[in-house]
């Protein structure tokens, strides 16, 4: 049995605000009652920036709790457009999405900007959920592994949780994201073992143990999840797609849980 199965939804910019209060609000319907007396799992939804608010007078006091998709490394200040960790703190936000590939694709962000942004959430005591993964033109060129060690030693460096802080590491080969098609889960659970090490070289051993959870995203389902969830090295999933209607994704959750016992 693992600790906790991490499951998170990844709403991305596909939702207008009050697409996605009702997309809580399903959530919350279809779940809560799944989710009573279970503290192997923990669900976790990231709507967009502007639909935080509404979203979490929906999910506060709920057993659904919630992220954000992007920070800024600083408090405050004149970084126009930006938003700061202090606001996601009092918006009721727990995790944050840092790296995710098509913030590192479109917008330009760097294994830099990823460890100042983890550095920033971890001082909030929001959990930061890391993405990394590789390009199939990395993959194709035998550089998968190099890649993704890079990126997770870049975005630890000087990020070492300490007291209840917790750190998560979602390995999402860019290629699959959207696809339709995940990678095997043996593929997966290699570069997950590969992220471990980089961990456990980087950090304590305790600390990795305790406050380290490794998850798999891209085009995750509720038909292939089990794949990954049920492999140790797994901690659970980061879903986008599949995330954007409540049955599914709430079936989704129930056979995580139902595979952690
Ligand atoms: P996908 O997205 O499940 O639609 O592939 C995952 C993600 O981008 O986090």
């Amino acid at each position: 049995m693992k600790k906790k199965t991490l499951v998170i939804a990844n709403w991305k910019m596909q939702l207008n605000s009050a697409d996605s209060v009702a997309l809580a609000k399903e959530v919350v319907r279809l779940w809560a009652g799944q989710a009573a007396g279970r503290s192997d799992i923990e669900v976790v939804a990231c709507p967009s920036h502007v639909a935080l608010s509404a979203v979490h007078e929906i999910l506060n006091g709920t057993p659904v709790a919630m992220g954000a998709q992007d920070v800024f490394w600083e408090d405050k200040g004149a970084y126009t457009g930006e938003i700061s960790p202090v606001t996601l703190k009092e918006l009721g936000c727990e995790y944050c999405l840092v790296g995710h590939s098509e913030r590192r694709g479109f917008l330009g962000e760097t294994d830099e900007m990823v460890q100042k942004k983890t550095a920033a959430l971890l001082r909030h005591n929001i959990i930061p959920v890391v993405c990394v993964g590789e390009t199939m033109e990395e993959r194709r060129a035998g550089k998968r592994d190099a890649v993704v060690i890079a990126q997770v030693q870049a975005a630890i460096k000087g990020n070492r949780p300490v007291g209840t802080q917790k750190l998560v590491i979602a390995y999402e080969p860019r290629w699959v994201i959207g696809s339709g098609q995940a990678v095997a889960p043996d593929d997966a659970a290699s570069m997950h073992r590969l992220i471990r090490d980089t961990l456990y070289e980087n950090l304590p051993a305790d600390v990795v143990d305790r406050q380290t959870t490794v998850i798999y995203g891209g085009s995750v389902d509720a038909g292939n999840m089990g794949g990954f969830i049920k492999l140790d090295v797994i901690d659970g999933v980061l879903v986008g797609g599949a995330s954007l209607k409540a049955p599914e994704f709430v079936k989704l959750c129930e056979l995580a849980a139902d595979l952690n016992t």
